[in-house]
């Protein structure tokens, strides 16, 4: 499985870059704004800082023609990014659009398997179900998520399945059984995948057994 980090702050993506684990960045209007810098500056320096790896950026846009000016232009930032078009009617109609200009596009706020399906038709390149949030509403979502990749597996679509709003370690590890091909990791999230106390107690006690001998 693909991880992916889910922020727009650079120093994040320095450090996951540096653990040697990380594969690509997804970035939200919301994201961006907690950095309090205009929103084409900081989608600039994220995808710097990414530095090849995928980057999916969001059109604020909800029309056809805004969506599809807007993608366009932020294609042209940078190689690595890629266009995140909300799941909705004229979303799937720009998705097909920018596929056949070869611009690369993830569908966003996807909160069932029969959109998924609708994205992939469209020719998207990524669908990202949003499971924490179907959680908060009481639905399971990776349920939702299984049922994307048992559909895409009967139709041998390439569109790949990104496990989207994150919150806790086990939504990773769901996401890893369930054969996922992206996690987006929130950054806390991320760090605390490395963490298991029996670690920390293990590196305490082997390092006063070695104290004993070398005095
Ligand atoms: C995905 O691409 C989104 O940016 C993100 O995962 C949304 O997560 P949230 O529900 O925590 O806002």
């Amino acid at each position: 499985m693909k991880f992916f980090i889910d922020t727009a702050d650079v120093t994040e993506i320095k450090l996951s870059r540096e653990l040697g684990i990380l594969d690509g960045v997804t970035t939200n209007p919301t994201l961006v704004s907690k950095t309090g810098k205009p929103y084409r500056q900081v989608l600039a320096d994220v995808a710097k800082e990414a530095d090849g790896l995928p980057v999916s950026a969001e059109v604020i846009s909800v029309s056809y023609e805004g969506m599809l000016k807007e993608a366009r232009e932020l294609a042209k930032i940078r190689d690595n990014i890629n266009i995140k078009v909300p799941l909705i009617e004229d979303g799937l109609r720009v998705v097909k659009i920018l596929s056949h200009e070869g611009i690369k596009t993830n569908m966003t706020l996807c909160f069932n398997a029969i959109q998924a399906l609708l994205a992939a038709k469209a020719g998207a390149t990524y669908v990202s179900p949003f499971i924490g949030r179907l959680d908060d509403i009481g639905a399971e979502g990776m349920d939702v998520v299984e049922e994307i990749l048992t559909i895409f597996e009967h139709y041998d679509f390439e569109t790949e399945v990104i496990v989207a709003s994150i919150r806790h370690h086990m939504h990773v590890k769901y996401a890893a059984l369930s054969g996922a091909h992206i996690a987006t990791i929130p950054y806390a999230v991320l760090r605390g995948l490395i963490e298991h106390n029996m670690t920390k107690t293990g590196i305490e006690r082997f390092l006063s057994d070695y104290n004993k001998i070398s005095g």
